[in-house]
């Protein structure tokens, strides 16, 4: 009898995704760690794996595939975002990488939102205040800003970009956007215009809502300059990756004013926030939770088996992941 092919899992998932594995015959080890695993555990834990289901904080480098071992065929993310594979280092060992591209947009889309409002209608510094005795209506207690008639910018018109987008739409908000390919098409059905410069964008917008990739050329892509281009009434909204912006000149600019507020999902060097940044008053923060609904992260369990359950059966992945 031959040997079952070895999967692994790198952290526990919600849904069918592990059971999938297990049916399709696989010898299926999951991390019996709720948290990333540290270096030296990862290395350990995906040596002999035939393919891994793995999470974003997992860096899949030359090291992790030569301690993986030359049977590996698959890693898998758990994420739409694979900043944390080194693509050329993946294709040098043949090993493919996939993600988990369209089943968590809707999901990252509402909770971009979901930050916007919080963050422009002052909804947890409304929820401190509503714990303590003087609560209660006055005409000017948390004064807010409406949506309507505001100008949302969209850094990136990807999947969740395009998806936000048409979410401002319905709020009445007029729209733009900035990405590196025009749409015309999605300018044409979504009533979007298209902006030609990030900076453009910057000075123009009310709200701006960031859907870039990590890469070089958009790390610190909003930094102490790029705020300043901000209008002081503006904020800044961040669901994509933290290293696109430039925390620590993002307090100085929320402590000075320079903008009015900021909402993040995502942080620099996660789970840790810049100096100061969670003491301040105009700050929405969240954990990187926003794919985090029973759909979004069931079906992102799905899509990564299926993915390994296709390249161990020597088909192709759904979704191969593919340079920016
Ligand atoms: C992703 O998928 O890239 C998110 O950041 C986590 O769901």
């Amino acid at each position: 009898m031959t040997k079952p092919m070895k999967v692994v899992v790198t952290r526990k998932i919600p849904g069918n995704g592990v059971k999938m594995l297990q049916d399709a015959g696989f010898e299926v080890s999951v991390s019996p760690n709720d948290r990333p695993l540290e270096r030296a555990e990862l290395l350990n834990f995906i040596q002999g794996a035939d393919g891994v289901l793995g999470q974003l904080q997992d860096k899949v480098d030359e090291e992790y595939l030569n301690s993986a071992g030359s049977q590996l065929k698959i890693v898998a993310n758990y994420a739409v975002g694979f900043d944390n594979f080194n693509l050329p280092a993946l294709t040098s060992h043949n090993v493919i990488g996939t993600n988990t591209p369209e089943v968590l947009t809707e999901a990252v889309a509402e909770q971009a939102f979901a930050l916007i409002m919080s963050i422009t209608r002052r909804i947890v510094e409304a929820h401190k205040l509503a714990q303590t005795e003087s609560s209660g209506f006055g005409p000017e207690v948390m004064l807010g800003t409406e949506l309507k008639g505001k100008v949302l910018g969209v850094l990136g018109l990807g999947r969740i970009g395009s998806r936000v987008a048409e979410i401002g739409k319905a709020f009445g908000m007029s729209v733009i956007y900035y990405d590196i390919k025009q749409n015309g098409e999605f300018e044409a059905k979504v009533g979007a215009a298209f902006k030609a410069t990030p900076e453009e964008l910057l000075k123009e917008a009310d709200i701006i809502s960031v859907h870039v990739p990590l890469m070089d050329s958009t790390k610190h892509l909003i930094n102490a300059e790029k705020l300043k281009m901000m209008k002081p009434t503006a904020y800044l909204v961040n669901t994509s990756r933290g290293p696109v912006v430039d925390e620590v000149a993002l307090v100085e600019a929320l402590k000075n004013r320079t903008i009015k507020g900021a909402a993040l999902d995502v942080g620099e060097t996660e789970p840790k926030w810049a100096e100061g940044l969670k003491d301040l008053p105009n700050v929405v923060l969240t954990p990187h939770i926003a794919s985090a609904t029973i759909e979004a992260r069931s079906a992102m369990g799905v899509l990564a088996a299926e993915n390994i359950i296709e390249v161990l059966n020597g088909r192709p992945p759904k979704t191969q992941v593919k340079p920016h």
